[in-house]
This record gives structure tokens, C-alpha cells and sequence, in this order.
């Protein structure tokens, strides 16, 4: 089949950071054709990644829904097929792989299935020729700032029916007002800030998500009193580092300033991800400190313990000055639960900067942790250093520090024992279909009895038992 070229990835191009960023309103109609070709069909979404990612797939079922397209977690019914990958480390691209394999037999099942590769891993140039060569029967690839053309490539594709590339490396405009359906009927994400401008040495985010652009406060607080009105119980605002917000606007607020307008429009529970050391500004522990609502935890990637690793890193902070940041944090907001990530076994990272990320992590003192294994990523600066520890060693010294990190995770799940925590109540949990699963305001996922009809409500639960990773509770009736 003829592949037709709209745009290509271009890493070199994605690197750069000039234009200026405007504000549009969606505005594609989509032919008759598609809605007749597509009403009453189901679409099937498999979303990798973080939650920039979670929150395109309710753009793309937002979109789909205009033309009566519904989701579907059946494979066989879907006439769609929508793989929106993550780009982050190998382990994911990998499972992306696996998954495009296994719809070689479904589209032979369904000659008429149209299979659409989108996400941070097509915003590179050799992941997509490699795709194109190897998987005759991926139909469609757009990029993350092509997200608002689904539509529109399908229009073409039913048209024309040839394999269609789409893939802008500049992120262009902020595209407003585009349809969504979400996902989860009590807690919503809103994006705040896209892209990221921190070029962090490991890193593929900055590459694939563009230059770092804030949106107008007036669309987030649209959105946001939005979801009060239709009864929504959390808001997580979303950026790659938050406290960038606003940096790019002309007599815009800054992040501490949003956070005070979302948390006063009354949501039950406000949270916010991800905060980068440096750049977080006191104000925000103030408003936190100030808003009831806005939940008393804070993840807070430190990624190495080591200043010598941070530096290579391209990490703009020491592990004093990070320590610091979480001082005033404490003082002024005494329970708060920290959380964190960590990269082990970047190149010739040794067992002693383990130690001291270990040292300088049990004074952070985390309640959790997402802890991961340096993934070199094709085109960024870590990934052109010769690294001469083997992956044995880094596994043992990655297990060394999950090790040393339960002894807190286990020590603030124990301090929850007796008390009573408020949990919004996600739905069953994930091992047991009798017991219901839902997060404390400080992130814990508490397990219990309960009836079906408490999903999505904020309820008391008193925390009879922890475990390292969970806690175990029973209902309050007040
Ligand atoms: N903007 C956020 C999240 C970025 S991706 C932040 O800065 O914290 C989420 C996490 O993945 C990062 O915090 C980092 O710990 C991890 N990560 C990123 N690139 C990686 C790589 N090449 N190998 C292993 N882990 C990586
Ligand atoms: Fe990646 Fe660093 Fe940006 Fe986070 S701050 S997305 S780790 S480059
Ligand atoms: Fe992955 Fe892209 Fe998010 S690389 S972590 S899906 S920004």
C-alpha cells in the first residue's frame, strides 16, 4: 500500500524551541462519509504511559464519539484499533512492539479493521520506518501534537485508503475546546502545561511532548468548573513540571496563583503532577498549606541522590539544596506524604552514588516511589556515553534500594493503623472483585468491604491493617 507523508518526526527539528504559541479552537467537520462509514462501531484504545497520554486517549474517544464511535475493550468487535504508545524506556516500546503483532491476526479476522499507531514513540523517526518496513498492517501514525487530526486522517484514509503519516516535530498551536470523554466518572485530569523545556540527559519527553507551553488560565478554570458542575470529586492538573506554568504567558498567573483559582472553584480534592525540584516555588507550599482541598502529598522526582550523577543528568539541583526545598515543606505542611522517582544505573553510576541516593532518600523520607532502570534513549546525550557497569550490577544495587525505601513506605502505612482516612472510592480492586480499592488523600490505595454503589464517592474508612504498597480498612458509619 502507498504511504503518504503529511509530516515526518524529525528529533533534530523537535529540539528546538523558538515559535511563539497561539490558542485555537477546534473546528474539523468531518465528512458524511465517516460518520455513515463509522456510526454504531466500536473503537479499541491501548494506552501506554503517563497521564499526558491517558488524557489524549479521552481527546481521540472525545473526537470518535462525534462520528458514533464507542470504546470497546474486545479486540475482535473493534473497527478501530488506536495503540497510544509511551516512549520512556525500552521495556515500554517493547510491549508496544508485542501488541502491534497481535493484530496481524485480527485484521485478518477484519479486512475492513484500521490500525492507528500514535504517542511519544512515533515522534521518532526510526521507531516509525522500522514499523512502516516490519508491520504491513499499522494504517495510520500520528504524533502528540497531531492528536486533534484524527479525524481528519481518517477522512483521508476511507478516502483514498493508502497508509498516512503524521507526524508534526513542532507542537504548532494549543488547540481548545475539543470534544473529550473521560474515562473515570470521579476523577479528571486537566492539562495545564505541554512539553517540557528541561532537556534532562535520559530524557525523551522534551523530544517527543515539544517545548513547554502553558495553557490560558481561563480554558483550565472552563474545564475545571466544568467538572465541579458535573459532580466530579478529584482534579489532577497535569504538566511535566508544573511550576513552569505560566512562564510562557504574557501577564499570566503563575502556578501558585492557578492552584489558589482551581482549589477555590471547590473541587472535593485537587492534586498536581509533577513538580521539578528547582523550579518549585514557595508560594505553592502556601497555597497547599492554605487549601483543605488540595491534597497534603507531593511527588517530588528526586531521580539521584548523587550531585555528581545530577549534574551528569542535567539535573539543575544539588542533594542539599533538594533536601532543603524538603524541609520548608515539612515545617510548613507537617503531613505531607512525599513521593518520588529514581533512575538506578545511569552510565557509570556507582555503587556509591547508590548508597548516597539511598542516604539522601531515607532523609526525604518517602511514602512511595517509582523506581526505575536507566533505558537509553536513541538521540539524547546519556545515550552517547560508553557505560561500564554491567545490567547484572545495576539490577542488584536497584533491588538494594527498593529494599532501603520500604523501610519508610512500611513505616507510614503503619502510622495509618487505627486512624480513619478519607478515600475516594475508585471501584473493586484489582485482586479481588468483592473488595473495593480506593486512594486516602495522601495516595495510599486502601482495600475493603464494601457495596458497589459507594464507587466514586469520598467516604471514611477506618485502616485496620498496612502492608508495605497498601493498606486494609473497614467503612466508618458516622
Ligand atoms: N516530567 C516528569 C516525568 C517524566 S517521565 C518528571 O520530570 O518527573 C517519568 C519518570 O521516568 C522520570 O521522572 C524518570 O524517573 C523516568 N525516566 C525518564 N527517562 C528515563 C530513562 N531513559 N530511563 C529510565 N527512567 C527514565
Ligand atoms: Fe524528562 Fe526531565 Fe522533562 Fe521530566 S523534567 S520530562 S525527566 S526532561
Ligand atoms: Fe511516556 Fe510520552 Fe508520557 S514518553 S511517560 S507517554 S510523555
Amino acid at each position: 500500500m502507498k504511504v503518504e507523508y503529511l509530516n515526518t518526526p524529525d528529533m533534530g527539528k523537535a529540539r528546538r524551541r523558538t515559535s511563539e504559541v497561539d490558542t485555537v479552537d477546534y473546528s474539523y467537520v468531518p465528512s458524511e462519509d465517516l460518520k455513515s462509514r463509522f456510526v454504531g462501531k466500536k473503537v479499541y484504545v491501548r494506552t501506554y504511559g503517563c497521564q499526558a497520554n491517558i488524557r489524549d486517549e479521552e481527546t481521540m474517544l472525545g473526537l470518535l464519539s462525534t462520528i458514533g464511535v464507542t470504546p470497546t475493550e474486545n479486540k475482535s468487535e473493534a473497527e478501530i484499533a488506536i495503540l497510544n504508545t509511551c516512549a520512556v524506556r525500552e521495556n515500554a516500546e517493547d510491549k508496544v512492539y508485542a501488541e502491534i503483532g497481535e493484530f496481524k491476526h485480527y485484521k485478518h479476522k477484519n479486512k475492513n479493521l484500521i490500525l492507528i499507531l500514535c504517542g511519544c514513540m512515533v515522534e521518532q523517526k526510526h521507531i516509525v520506518d522500522d514499523v512502516l518496513a516490519k508491520f504491513p498492517h499499522v494504517d495510520i501514525f500520528f504524533g502528540t501534537h497531531d492528536v486533534q487530526d484524527l479525524l481528519k486522517l481518517l477522512d483521508l484514509y476511507i478516502h483514498k485508503k493508502q497508509r498516512y503519516i503524521d507526524v508534526s516535530s513542532k507542537e504548532g498551536s494549543i488547540i481548545e475546546n475539543l470534544p473529550v470523554k473521560r474515562l473515570d466518572n470521579a476523577k479528571a485530569f486537566v492539562n495545564i502545561t505541554y512539553g517540557c523545556d528541561k532537556f534532562c540527559t535520559y530524557c525523551i519527553v522534551p523530544y517527543t511532548r515539544g517545548k513547554e507551553r502553558s495553557r490560558n488560565a481561563k480554558d483550565i478554570l472552563k474545564e475545571c468548573r466544568e467538572l465541579v458542575k458535573q459532580g466530579y470529586q478529584e482534579i489532577t492538573l497535569l504538566g511535566q513540571n508544573v511550576d513552569a506554568y505560566g512562564k510562557d504567558l504574557v501577564g499570566g498567573l503563575s502556578f501558585a496563583e492557578l492552584l489558589d483559582e482551581v482549589a477555590k472553584l471547590g473541587i472535593p480534592r485537587l492534586r498536581f503532577l509533577t513538580s521539578y525540584p528547582t523550579d518549585f516555588k514557595d508560594e505553592v507550599i502556601d497555597v497547599m498549606a492554605k487549601h483543605d482541598n488540595i491534597m497534603k502529598y507531593l511527588h517530588f522526582p528526586i531521580q539521584s541522590g548523587s550531585d555528581d550523577i545530577l549534574k551528569k543528568m542535567g539535573r539543575r539541583y544539588t542533594s542539599e539544596q533538594y533536601l532543603e526545598i524538603v524541609r520548608k515543606i515539612r515545617e510548613k505542611i507537617p503531613n505531607i506524604a512525599l513521593s518520588t522517582d529514581i533512575i538506578v544505573g545511569f552510565p557509570n553510576e556507582t555503587y556509591e552514588d547508590v548508597q548516597k541516593t539511598i542516604d539522601v532518600a531515607l532523609k526525604a523520607d518517602y511514602s512511595s516511589a517509582f523506581t526505575f532502570i536507566y533505558s537509553p534513549r536513541n538521540g539524547t546525550p546519556a545515550a552517547k556515553l560508553v557505560d561500564n557497569v554491567t545490567n547484572e550490577e545495576k539490577v542488584k544495587r536497584f533491588k538494594e534500594l527498593v529494599k532501603a525505601l520500604e523501610v519508610n513506605f512500611e513505616k507510614h502505612a503503619n502510622e495509618m493503623v487505627g486512624t480513619i482516612q478519607k478515600v475516594l472510592v475508585d471501584g473493586p480492586s484489582k485482586k479481588n472483585k468483592e473488595i473495593l480499592s480506593g486512594y486516602t488523600e495522601s495516595n495510599k490505595v486502601v482495600n475493603f468491604k464494601g457495596s458497589s454503589d459507594l464507587i466514586g464517592k469520598i467516604i471514611n474508612v477506618k485502616i485496620t491493617e498496612s502492608h508495605v504498597y497498601s493498606l486494609t480498612g473497614e467503612i466508618v458509619n458516622e
